[in-house]
């Protein structure tokens, strides 16, 4: 939440505008696009230009004024105050002598600001941010790394910072506490950001801080100077970025959604290979040496948000269905903020994040850390904090997730929770029956079958663009299809701004039935191969009956269904275990072109970010 760039080197001009705009900051804008600024050197002084509104409107801002280096530049998504010019990051000191950008969240702000302002210091901002710059320059004392970590240890919360000062106009100091830093070392110039893709068309080698500490970028150094805390020099790792070039661009696509949909068979292959021997068995090597503690796990929790917390439902189902455990999904949020949680003895848990970075989910994992409940992890970006914190895990490698609506990631995290649950049942020594093989086997084949899917693309697209004009949609599934059906409108909310419910499907006459209407329309999954097909059609001639448009996602050939309702998509008929796989294909697609219709900028949709790194 938030994207944090910054820079020191030899650029000038519309050269590092364009860097600037272009790169360091328009590649981290994925993580809030509230609003956007810089500080820069100017001479002797400190000067600011920011924004309300995403980077370009910053690039607008700047006009052909020259910028210095070293910058520090935000990307905002707003937490304390409206998204405006005002509460835009850098926030300065009362002499605008000391620019902070920070990503995270004060807990104590209010009594700063207040013990602050008894001292005299002018607030300008509603933000919790502000109160950093005014500490900081209090302390500016002759050594700026000292002045950062004095400010530190008053605040409480989450932060990653870089800061500016006027009168050490050749350093940049960093500092982190829960929310990513990393510097980026080139050739000649250095690179300051929340994410290593802001600087990785310029460098594949970059240094990540660790929580509480703090570090002086400066050229010229001959090695950078990182320090903890309590003021002990930490040796400098220098990591290689894993992330290629080709990853962070949209190649063909205009959008990162449409490109991320798009590759799900080869993500989808991806997060499958080399995990399923030729002898049909499953082989997952990050757990290999935690047999002990996977074998004795007698309950098993999942806990995630948003649509990690969705995957985490179907494997709820899968657990306990094909490991033969009883197993809950807890949405992260309500798990940590649960008073007094009781789980069974040899709980075991599996913490669900595309981003590995997601607050809630590792606030959850704090409440299981403390009951002594083992976590594992299904994340897809490498090394970030979930997967830090596990014991052990999988992960994902559905590649990198630009577009900020979950797409690859969901897949892939519901193919590994197929391994994961054949893995332990394979652990647990029970039946490894015809089915067992039906099911690796079916799935080995889901990447192709998605491939079909989204090269009817165009079929999808023909149906959903004259839904666009519904303002409520409901979507409705059962059994391992409820979770998708919540994803569906989940997807289309986030990305159209359209109202949409997902609902389970013979739960809606209890009470949702209630609003439709001719125009409230209802989009059903209604796999034949169900054995609940026959209930499931009940309840879609229960909603014609009240003049609710359906649209269905049928198994190919279905004839029945399509003369039901108003539209079918086909797909592929598959295992129950496997639908997830399938029935959200079109459920993405029918999302993205609803939007892209609307003119909805479907990758970064309004007040979203990628990364949700406040509770
Ligand atoms: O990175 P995570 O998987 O932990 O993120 C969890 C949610 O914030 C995320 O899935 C969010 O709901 C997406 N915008 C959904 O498309």
């Amino acid at each position: 939440m938030c994207g944090i760039a910054g820079y020191i080197g030899p650029r000038t001009g519309k050269d590092l505008r364009d860097l600037l705009i272009d790169e360091l900051l328009g590649r981290v804008e994925y993580r809030g696009y509230d609003s956007a600024g810089v500080a820069f050197v100017d001479g002797a002084n400190l000067s600011v230009v920011r924004a309300a509104g995403k980077v370009k409107e910053l690039g607008g801002a700047i006009g052909d004024r020259e910028i210095g280096t070293p910058f520090i530049a935000h990307t905002r998504w707003a937490t304390h105050g409206p998204a405006n010019e005002a509460n835009a990051h850098p926030q300065t000191s009362c002499r605008g002598h000391v620019a902070v950008v920070h990503n995270g969240v004060i807990d104590n702000w209010k009594a700063l600001r207040k013990a602050l302002e008894r001292r005299n210091h002018v607030f300008r901002s509603e933000t919790d941010t502000e109160v950093l710059a005014h500490l900081i320059g209090e302390y500016l004392n002759g050594d700026p790394l000292e002045a950062v970590r004095s400010a530190l240890s008053e605040v409480e919360g989450t932060f990653g910072i870089a800061v500016l000062f006027q009168d050490y106009p050749d350093l940049i100091v960093v500092a982190r506490r829960g929310s990513s830093i990393s510097i980026g070392l080139g050739d000649g110039e250095l690179f300051v950001a929340s994410d290593p893709r802001s600087f990785r068309s310029f460098t594949d080698r970059h240094v990540v801080l660790e929580d509480d500490q703090i570090a002086v970028v400066k050229l010229g150094q001959e090695e950078l100077l990182i320090q903890d805390i309590d003021q002990v020099p930490v040796s400098v790792k220098v990591e290689q970025i894993e992330l290629t070039v080709d990853e962070i661009e949209k190649g063909n696509h205009d959008t990162y959604m449409g490109k991320e949909i798009c590759q799900q068979p080869d993500s989808l292959a991806q997060t499958l290979g080399g995990r399923i021997t030729a002898d049909g068995r499953v082989k997952l090597g990050g757990l290999e040496d935690h047999l002990d503690a996977l074998r004795l796990a007698q309950y098993i929790i999942l806990t995630a948000a948003g649509t990690s917390f969705y995957a985490s439902m179907v494997g709820e189902i899968l657990f306990q269905e094909v490991s033969g455990l009883p197993a809950r999904a807890m949405n992260a949020s309500e798990l940590a903020g649960q008073k007094h949680p009781v789980f069974p003895e040899q709980t075991l848990a599996w913490a669900l994040s595309q981003s590995g970075v997601t607050t809630d989910t590792l606030c959850a994992m704090k409440i299981l850390a403390e009951m002594q409940i083992p976590t594992f992890g299904i994340c897809n970006a490498v090394g970030q904090d979930i997967a830090r914190t596990t014991q052990a895990g999988v992960y994902c490698r559905a590649g990198v997730e630009t577009g900020v609506a979950s797409t690859k990631a969901f897949t892939s995290q519901v193919a590994v929770l197929q391994l994961v649950s054949l893995y332990l049942r394979q652990l647990r020594g029970l039946p490894w029956d015809e089915g067992c093989q039906r099911h690796l086997s079916g799935l080995q084949a889901v990447p192709e079958i998605v491939r079909r899917i989204i090269d009817q693309r165009e079929v999808i697209q023909h149906i959903a663009e004259p839904y666009r004009f519904a303002t409520d949609f409901y979507f409705l599934g059962r059994g391992i299809l409820y979770p998708v059906a919540m994803e569906g409108a989940l997807k289309l909310k986030e990305v159209s701004y359209v109202h949409a419910e997902g609902y389970s499907m013979a739960g809606m006459k209890h009470g949702p039935i209630a609003l439709i209407e001719p125009r409230f329309p209802t989009i059903v999954l209604v796999p034949k191969n169900d054995e609940n097909y026959a209930h499931n059609l009940t309840n879609v001639q229960e909603i014609r009956a009240r003049g609710g448009p359906v649209i269905a996602i049928a198994t190919e050939g279905d004839e029945e269904i399509a003369d039901l309702v108003d539209d079918v998509i086909f797909v592929p008929k598959v295992m129950y275990y496997l639908m997830p796989l399938v029935y959200v294909i079109p459920l993405q697609l029918f999302a993205y072109y609803i939007a892209k219709k609307l003119g909805r900028n479907v990758d970064q949709p309004r007040h979203l970010a990628k990364a949700v790194t406040v509770g």
